[in-house]
């Protein structure tokens, strides 16, 4: 009933202001090394009347800010949870630590501080943050919690590309929501209403040129075919993990390129001498294949989405004058990407996507959950162990009907073949997410190096957050070669001073070499109230913004994963 009084409305709105377009927000950026991020419910107003829209925001009231970071960097997070549930903020497509990832392992609760920091070693390329609470990814995603990640480096720098941000290199996150009478998100795998940067009936003014636009799916569910309405051509320069190695055409009579949830594609769109026209970024979904997220069309029932099977429009692009210095042509090469070769990979692991009938039953997809290698996701349980610095081949077994944006932490891999023949070139790039059509084998390649942690594992899922949260994901732990992380050392000890302090706080070691692989501090009720991973101790931690009382400081020892505390008065 809701979609039908919905779906008038959406019918009234087109015919009395069919011409009304909203000017697309592009995100703030941060630049730098240190970042502040306060995650926090608040209210938008995203529908042009009525009520606002309850909505999960990033120092702002939707979405975040888009962080700007330099390969080689390190990289400070404060991360602050002002959200009434706990949450985390993984750094999706980023290889990091596992116990900075964010996932669902590194759970921040309300009022505390999470500081993860890392070394960026990612090249230059488009990835994004969000949200990774088990069972609570969809609801906390719909909220609008997210941002973009630009990564840069020099040899990207050094390509005449487009980079003016929000000018010629335009961040679009493309989603859906269903938007109920009062203005509420309904929190459900398909939307009625599609936004680009959170703007509903988006309109963006774009000059007459090369621009580059960093396309994000960060839908729930719904895959887009995406297509320029006057089917011009465009070029594929980038996708999840970086640049290609030259840019790939895709032209002829319909010109289209699928993105799915959480997948990234960096495109050049030219534009030049068309000043005063206008044309709209698109998703056929029409022409989606039977059993891709987005290509079903259910007039009734919780997958019910005006949306599904249909072509619609995503943004409005009002073409305008040049910029001064415009890019007028496109680089015939980009980067030398290294990839791992076959002939290197040693183990080849199989992991399987199929449907749960037979084997067990959740909340709202019952007996027809999807679930990898025959079982659901338990957090307790870790389903591989990867010797540091091995090259392996994961072979992707499809037995599912339905399509699967699989996605995997700590790597970029490189899709060796689908279906036994390699992919189109535009997919030949570096990538974190495949979508693996139902009944296909999807077979690919990474290297699982730099870090190792038998605690904090990395998680692998399907991206489509309904099928995550109901058990779609499996995780694996990096671990140094066997029988180095045997528990040699006892308790770590260590003296806090001053205390009481009102101000930071030190450590003292009566021994060397303490390493130490997590700090957090506890008031009196023992709710956390800072979290760091690998915290630097030498200049102390500050404490100043805590309130008066006594409160718990835990270290715990890299290497026997044992924990002291110690009692500290802030005053
Ligand atoms: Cu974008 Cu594990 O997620
Ligand atoms: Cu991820
Ligand atoms: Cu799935």
């Amino acid at each position: 009933m809701k979609k039908t009084i919905f779906a008038f409305f959406v019918i009234l709105t087109h015919i009395g202001f069919s011409q009304s377009y909203n000017t697309m927000w592009i995100p703030d950026t941060l630049i730098g090394t240190n970042f502040s991020l306060n995650i926090k419910d608040t209210f938008a107003q995203i529908v042009n009347s009525g009520n606002q829209t309850i909505t999960g925001g990033i120092n702002g009231k939707f979405w975040g800010p888009t962080l700007i970071i330099n390969k080689g960097d390190v990289v400070h997070m404060n991360v602050t949870n002002h959200l009434n549930d706990s949450t985390t903020i993984h750094w999706h497509g980023m290889h990091l630590p596992a116990v900075m990832d964010g996932g669902p392992h590194q759970i921040i609760p309300p009022g505390t501080i999470w500081q993860p920091y890392w070394e960026v070693k990612n090249q230059a390329s488009t990835l994004w943050y969000h949200p990774h609470m088990h069972e609570m990814s969809q609801t906390q995603i719909t909220k609008g919690l997210g941002g973009f990640i630009i990564v840069r480096d020099a040899e990207e720098s050094a390509l005449a590309l487009p980079r003016k941000y929000g000018l010629d290199d335009i961040p679009i996150v493309i989603t859906d929501r269903d938007i109920n009478s009062q203005n509420q998100f309904a929190i459900v795998p398909y939307g009625d209403s599609i936004m680009a940067n959170m703007t509903l009936r988006a309109q963006y003014s774009v000059p007459a040129q090369f621009v580059r636009m960093r396309l994000l799916n960060g839908a729930i569910e719904t895959s887009y075919n995406l297509g320029f309405s006057d089917n011009r051509s465009f070029y594929i320069i980038g996708t999840d993990g970086g640049l290609l190695d030259s840019p790939v055409l895709i032209s002829g009579a319909t010109p289209r390129y699928i993105l799915s949830a959480g997948e990234r594609v960096e495109i050049l769109v030219d534009f030049s001498g068309q000043t005063g026209s206008s044309v709209f970024l698109k998703a056929y979904n029409q022409s989606l294949a039977n059993f891709t997220p987005g290509s079903e069309s259910f007039p009734n029932g919780p997958f019910a989405s005006y949306l599904g099977h249909t072509n619609y429009n995503i943004v409005k692009l009002n073409i305008s004058s040049p910029t001064s210095n415009p890019i007028t042509s496109v680089p015939t090469t980009l980067v030398n990407n290294v990839y791992p070769l076959e002939q290197d990979a040693v183990f080849t692991r199989t992991i399987t996507l199929s449907d749960s009938t037979g084997v067990t039953s959740v909340p709202i997809l019952g007996p027809n959950a999807f679930i990898l290698g025959h079982h659901l996701f338990d957090i307790n349980t870790i389903n591989h162990n990867i010797p540091l610095n091995q090259t392996e081949i994961w072979e992707l077994k499809s037995s599912s009907v339905f399509a699967h944006p699989f996605h995997i932490h700590d790597v970029e891999f490189k899709i060796l073949t689908i279906n036994g023949t390699p992919p189109p070139t535009q997919q030949q790039g570096w990538k974190d997410v495949i979508l693996v059509e139902g009944g296909k084998t999807v077979r690919f390649i990474a290297k699982f190096q730099d870090y190792a942690d038998a605690v904090h594992p990395f998680m692998y899922h399907c991206h489509i957050a309904l099928h995550e949260d109901e058990g779609m994901m499996g995780q694996f732990v990096v671990t140094e070669s066997a029988g180095t992380d045997q528990i040699t050392s006892t308790n770590i000890d260590f003296r806090v001073y001053p205390n009481p302090t009102n101000d930071k706080i030190f450590f003292s070691f009566p021994t060397d070499n303490n390493e130490i692989y997590y700090l957090s501090v506890k008031n009196v009720n023992g709710k956390t109230v800072l979290m760091l991973p690998k915290p630097k101790l030498e200049n102390g931690i500050d404490v100043s913004h805590f309130a008066k009382g006594v409160y718990f400081v835990e270290l715990t020892d890299n290497k026997s994963k044992l924990k002291t505390t110690k009692k500290i008065i802030i005053e």
